[in-house]
């Protein structure tokens, strides 16, 4: 049963409020398709754009997200053209003279990357934007992309706060820079980089750990130099931008919700195909392998400069463990529901090295163990993570995702997790799930019941 209020339009409404209702599980074998991975699309897009000619790309993601990029781009000038069932067409003109100065503010919805990355393109060229979102976007801290750009050239301007609006005066000539990042970001350095094609040379980002790197792999398709020593520095030498032609890969991050599932359950099975397998993502196999789980990835020819594959999970009575430092990083978004999967594991599980989940959608740190407890399970905060005991039998709960897209989906994880005679679970703002998997609880809700 799903409640809908909405009187405005839909992308921005914010009466929008849908709740959805999930019944514990008897049973799960399945084979899941997941969209199109987030990170890999907005790249996809953005770089298409600042191509010199036309590029293509397939199974871009449907996400709200990507869409606010696509809608971005487009308000700059660009040419986007979308065909449907995730095929899309750009073109552009090279860095520096691709985005021109949209007439109204950018509007990014509740996406940080598209405000990130965006930021570091238009600071690039001779415009000026300023990049807006919904609420909890206006509240993320935006510091960290407007220092850099600003040392290579770039006018930005952000609230007192260190929060959007954040508005950005480019500069088609920028300096070259060599930045220490103090966070282990991939939206950081990926707005540095996309800067530093108008650089005047080599731009070096340091960061304290290595990041998804999704944003070299695709300049490097694209013609561009840029290097990497493997321990978080990545440098770029400007160039061309060619024109290219790919296909992004599932979403590991849409997969995960399906592969922690069955994870802790004996008997019970799921199959993903074509998920992208990109080393700064695939943290959350590696925790499903350190807990115990049986996982069998097969890697796959892709069409594109990103690895793929399918991957199985099967379950079994799972172990607690020790999540901290680069591990962290490369589960970072799949945290929310690795929690839920640590209530099943015999043991404490720690979570360390994550304070950036205080920054994102939501304060996940609390929001994770607010709503853990509902569910009836043992769970504490600390400052940069949270320890989670186990194991625990769940019980139905009422929980709210707080508009975070990846709670909505966690939540439905433990829902299907709850004592099967606990009854039902009711997610508040299931909606959210659109951010980043809009026809999650559809898929969700037939993998549940189909396997019974
Ligand atoms: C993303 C990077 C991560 C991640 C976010 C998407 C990206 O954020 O949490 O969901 O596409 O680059 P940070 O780079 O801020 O850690």
């Amino acid at each position: 049963m799903r409640r809908a209020l909405c009187n405005g339009s839909a992308r921005h409404c914010s009466e929008r409020v849908t709740d959805e209702r999930i019944a514990p599980a008897r049973h799960v074998d399945a084979e899941v398709v997941v969209p199109g991975d987030k990170s890999i699309s907005h790249r996809a897009l953005i770089i298409g754009a600042l191509a010199n000619g036309r590029s293509y790309a397939g199974n871009v993601s449907p996400a709200e997200d990507v869409a606010a990029t696509a809608r971005c781009l487009r308000a700059c000038g660009a040419w986007v053209r979308d065909f449907g069932r995730g095929r899309v067409a750009l073109e552009g003109s090279g860095p520096g003279r691709s985005l021109r100065t949209p007439l109204e503010p950018l509007h990014c919805g509740n996406s940080g990357s598209t405000m990130r990355l965006l930021a570091g393109a238009i600071a690039g060229h001779e415009s000026t934007a300023t990049l807006i979102g919904d609420a909890s976007l206006q509240r993320r801290p935006m510091e960290r992309v407007a220092a850099p750009l600003r040392t290579m050239g770039a006018e930005v301007r952000i609230s007192a706060d260190g929060t959007p609006p954040m508005t950005v005066s480019g500069r088609s000539a920028l300096r070259a820079v060599d930045w220490r990042s103090p966070v282990a970001s991939a939206q950081v350095k990926s707005a540095i980089l996309f800067a530093a094609l108008s650089g005047d040379g080599r731009t070096v980002v340091r960061q304290p750990h290595p990041t998804r790197d999704h944003t070299e792999r695709l300049l490097r398709m694209c013609g561009i130099d840029v290097g990497a020593d493997g321990d978080g520095t990545v440098s770029l030498n400007p160039g061309n931008v060619e024109p290219f032609g790919m296909r992004v890969p599932g979403d590991i991050s849409a997969a995960a919700f399906y592969l922690c599932l069955v994870a802790a359950r004996p008997g019970w099975r799921v199959r993903t195909e074509r998920v992208g397998l990109n080393p700064g993502r695939t943290g959350v196999l590696e925790v499903l392998q350190q807990m115990g789980a049986a996982v069998a990835v097969t890697q796959r020819h892709s069409d594109g400069p990103e690895p793929e594959g399918d991957v199985e999970v099967s379950g079994v009575d799972l172990g607690a463990m020790v999540i901290d430092g680069g591990l962290t990083v490369r589960c970072i978004d799949e945290l929310p529901v690795i929690a839920v999967l640590a209530t099943q594991a015999d043991g404490e599980t720690h979570i360390r090295d994550a304070a950036e989940l205080r920054t994102k959608e939501s304060d996940r740190i609390a929001v994770v163990a607010n709503g853990l407890r509902s569910f009836g399970a043992a769970c504490e905060t600390t400052t940069d993570g949270l320890v989670v005991s186990g194991p625990t039998t769940l019980s139905a709960a009422r929980v709210s995702s707080y508009g975070d897209h990846r709670l909505a989906m966690a939540w439905a994880v433990a829902a299907a997790l709850c004592d099967v005679h606990s009854g039902v679970s009711i997610i508040e703002r299931a909606d959210a799930a659109a951010v980043s998997y809009p026809s999650f609880f559809d898929d969700f809700q037939r993998v549940v019941s189909e396997s019974d």
